[in-house]
Formats: C-alpha cells, structure tokens, sequence
C-alpha cells in the first residue's frame, strides 16, 4: 500500500506551494489540498503564463492528476466560481479533474461580514485576516452549526442556511457594526450553481481506496507552520492546522499513512499581515527583499514584511511537521547581497531561546545572527545545480546542519522550468 505525501509551508505562508505542487503533479495521481480557503493564494507560472490559485489544488493544470478539496478546507462559492471561470478560459477541463468533499465547509457572506466586524473592533491589536471569512467559518465549524458541501444537496439546505444567517446577524448586532450583504448573498446563490456542477465526494473513502490501489497521492497544504492556529504565533494565526497533523485530518488520512514531508521554505523570511517576526528587516534591505522577490500577496496585494532567514522558526517547523526533504525557495533573490544574516537564536529579555516564546506580545525578541558571505551571478538562468555559486551551496549547507534535513531542491525562479534538484527528491 503507498503512502500520502504532504507538502506545505514552514513559514508564515506563500513559501511557493502552488509553484512547487505544479511541479511534483506528474509524479502523482491525486494532488489534496487539506486546509485552508481562499485565504491562500497559491502562484504558478509556465509557457509565459501565471495563475493564482485560491481553493483549487495547484495539480489542476497536470493532464490525468485528479484534484481533491478535501474537509478540512473551506469553500466560498463566489471565489470558487470565479477561479473555475479562469481555468476555463484557459482551456481547462476543471470538471473532468476536480472532486470535492461533502464534509468541506461553506463559507457564507456573513462569515466575511463577521471577519471584517472582529478585525474592526480590535482596532491596531488586528490579525490583518486576508477578510475571506476564515475565521467565523472554522468557528462554526468547531462550534457544530457549520454548513457544509453535502448540505448542498439536502431539502434542508435553504432552512439550515437561513438558521445560520441569522445566528450571524444576532452576532454582528453585538459588534454594531454597518452592513449589506443582499448583493452578496445574490451573488453567493448564484455560484452555488457552479459548485453543483462538480462531483462531491466522501474524499476520505475515495483516497482510502486510491492508496489501496498503490495510488500515488500528495496533500497540499496552505498557509505555513508559523499560522498554524495551534503551534503559530498566536493569535496572529490563521484558523486552521497548517502542519503535517492536519493533512491528517483535513483528508482522513491516518498518521502511519504519512510519506514524505515536503517543507519549503523562502531563502529569506516574510510575513503578510499582524504578528512577531523576529527577523524583520524594516529598512534598505528588507525593501530589496521586498522589490526584488516582488514581496506583494498573492491575496490580497499587501506588500510582505520582508526578514531574514530565521533557522530556530525554521527547525521548530521541520520537528513539527517531521520534515524529510527541505525545498528552498526563491535563492535567486539573494543574488547581490555582499553578506546574508542568518538568526540562528532569539535573546529573549536577556535569555537566549531557540524557539518563540510563549508570550510573544510583551518583552523585546531579538534575533542572534551569524554572517554567511553573498554572492552575486544572477541565479535565474541556471539549469543544473552545478552552476550555481559556491558560496550558496554554503549557505545551503548551512542551513542543513542547523535542521539535520536535506535541501533536496532549489528554487530560482517562479516558472516551472527554474526549478533546480539538488538531491533525488524521491529517494
Ligand atoms: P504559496 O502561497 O506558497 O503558493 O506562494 P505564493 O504564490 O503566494 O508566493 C510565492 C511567490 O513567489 C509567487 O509570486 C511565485 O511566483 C514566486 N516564486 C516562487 N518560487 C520562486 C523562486 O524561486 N524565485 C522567485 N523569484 N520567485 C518565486
Ligand atoms: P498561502 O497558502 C500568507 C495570514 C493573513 C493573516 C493571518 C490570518 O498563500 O501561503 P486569515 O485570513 O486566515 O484569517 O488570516 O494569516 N494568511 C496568510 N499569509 N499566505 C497565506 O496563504 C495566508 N493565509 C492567511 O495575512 O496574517
Ligand atoms: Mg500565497
């Protein structure tokens, strides 16, 4: 029987999945994404050609890859639509090539009302939520009265949806806060009609039986280790389990079923939105970062808050998520630093630590960097591992001996085609 292997984010999301997931597609059969909704903005690029992909598995443009939103994501029909209606344009078959679980939740439009109310009365303490509804969705989730897929296709549907508004409508009173969701809520019924014309699915039956069938399937997870609503820096989290755990109950996949782990990782570190980033860089060099990687989300458009490289983040993340291939993302954007910092601890209130403390609103967290020369080639044309610079294979090796995992891939560029192996990835 094969075995699911999952790859995700290790740091605070937009690590480069999607580029990535598009890339191991022929590999597999079934690519799952297990978490997380149109919160995530996954990129892929090739032939010229660039898509933002939000809730659709990124194996979607891969010929005879089946794609799977499995239950441990949430849905917004209207951002759904419009990702089908792009993929169409493009000439995709989506409906040949996707599948979605009945247990996967629906995002309603007051979920969004309710995101943006919470974010509003928090005033500067704001989460900078991407405002997609994720949290109030998860909520509900937690709290039973979710609506979900399958409820689609139930007499009840409009009863339970109505149930639902107006809990939402009794909540948003409470938040006095100014709201219209009739446009909305037309809109959202319109694209219910989209979704209705994909095949729904009990995924974790489905995947139960492909791995039965020595299927090769990867889980594809959104966000990174450092959102993850659990073990991130909360509360400056998402609402879900980003990590390994949760493409195990994102998809109903049992822990001994777990393959490999892919974790990847930016070459340097950002953050989109509130909360600690203990190797921010708010001068000259984190806008270089910020311009030369083109550090603006994939989302929402906000420009990323742009660090270095954070090693005690980045083995708290292989532990977690039991990591056994490191893919290291965008290195092409540290060409021309003449020397690259690296924070291999945190002082923490005069206390050395090598992972984020418990309390990470009060007391000053700085990072203990260790310098590690530059280099300059431009690495973006490079199409064998033997190319490129010397001093990059150092700091590769650096960052292995910190974490004990392989950097089995390097990425330098954002196509398909810049995307250099540095060790067999399946071996
Ligand atoms: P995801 O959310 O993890 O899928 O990542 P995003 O797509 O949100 O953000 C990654 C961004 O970096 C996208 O614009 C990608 O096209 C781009 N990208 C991915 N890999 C590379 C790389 O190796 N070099 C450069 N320069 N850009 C990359
Ligand atoms: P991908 O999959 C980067 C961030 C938001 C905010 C926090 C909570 O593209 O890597 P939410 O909308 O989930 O309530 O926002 O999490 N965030 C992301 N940051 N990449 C993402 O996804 C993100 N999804 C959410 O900016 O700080
Ligand atoms: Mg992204």
């Amino acid at each position: 029987m094969s075995k699911v292997d999952v790859l995700l984010g290790l740091q605070w999301g937009d690590e480069g999945k999607g580029k990535i997931v598009d890339v191991l597609a022929p590999h597999y059969q079934i690519i799952a994404r297990f978490q997380g909704g149109p919160n995530a903005g996954h990129s892929l690029e090739f032939n010229g050609q660039k898509f933002v992909l939000h809730t659709i598995p990124s194996g979607i443009f891969r010929e005879g890859t089946v794609n799977i939103i499995g239950n441990g994501v949430v849905i917004d029909p209207v951002t759904f639509k419009k990702e089908i209606e792009n993929l169409e344009k493009a000439g995709v078959d989506v409906v040949s090539r996707l599948l979605i679980s009945r247990k996967a939740h629906l995002i309603l439009p007051t979920h969004k009302v309710l995101d943006a109310a919470s974010e509003a009365s928090k005033g500067t303490s704001k989460i900078g939520s991407t405002l997609k509804g994720i949290g109030p969705t998860y909520m509900d989730k937690t709290g039973r009265n979710g609506l979900r897929v399958g409820d689609v296709e139930l007499d009840t549907f409009t009863e339970k949806y109505d149930q639902l508004k107006h809990k939402h409508e009794q909540l948003i009173e409470l938040y006095h806060y100014e709201y219209d969701v009739t446009e909305a809520e037309q809109l959202w019924f319109e694209s219910l009609e989209t979704l209705r014309r994909f095949t729904f699915i009990d995924s974790e039956d489905y995947l139960h039986k492909a791995l039965a069938e020595d299927k090769k399937i990867l889980a594809e997870g959104a966000q990174g280790t450092m959102l993850d609503i659990d073990f991130g820096s909360y509360p400056f989290v998402t609402s879900s389990n980003t990590i390994t755990a949760g493409a195990c109950t994102g998809l109903g996949i049992a822990p001994n079923k777990i393959g490999e782990v892919f974790g990847i990782f930016k070459a340097y570190c950002t953050r989109v939105g509130s909360g600690p980033f203990p190797t921010e860089l708010e001068n000259e060099t984190g806008q270089a970062l910020r311009d030369i990687g083109r550090e603006y989300g994939a989302t929402t458009g906000r420009p990323r808050r742009t660090g270095w490289l954070d090693i005690p983040a980045l083995n708290y993340a292989c532990r977690i998520n039991g990591v056994t291939k490191l893919l290291m993302m965008k290195a092409d954007v540290l060409s021309g630093f003449e020397t690259l910092e690296v924070a291999t601890s945190y002082n923490y209130n005069g206390q050395n630590l090598d992972h984020l403390p418990y309390d990470v609103l009060s007391g000053r967290l700085l990072p203990v960097f260790e310098q590690l020369k530059g280099w300059h080639s431009d690495l973006t044309g490079m199409k064998d591992i033997s190319e490129l610079p010397a001093e990059l294979e150092t700091y590769t090796q650096f960052i292995e001996e910190k974490t004990g995992v392989p950097v089995s891939v390097i990425s330098v560029g954002p196509d398909r085609e810049q995307t250099l192996i540095r060790k067999n990835i399946f071996a």
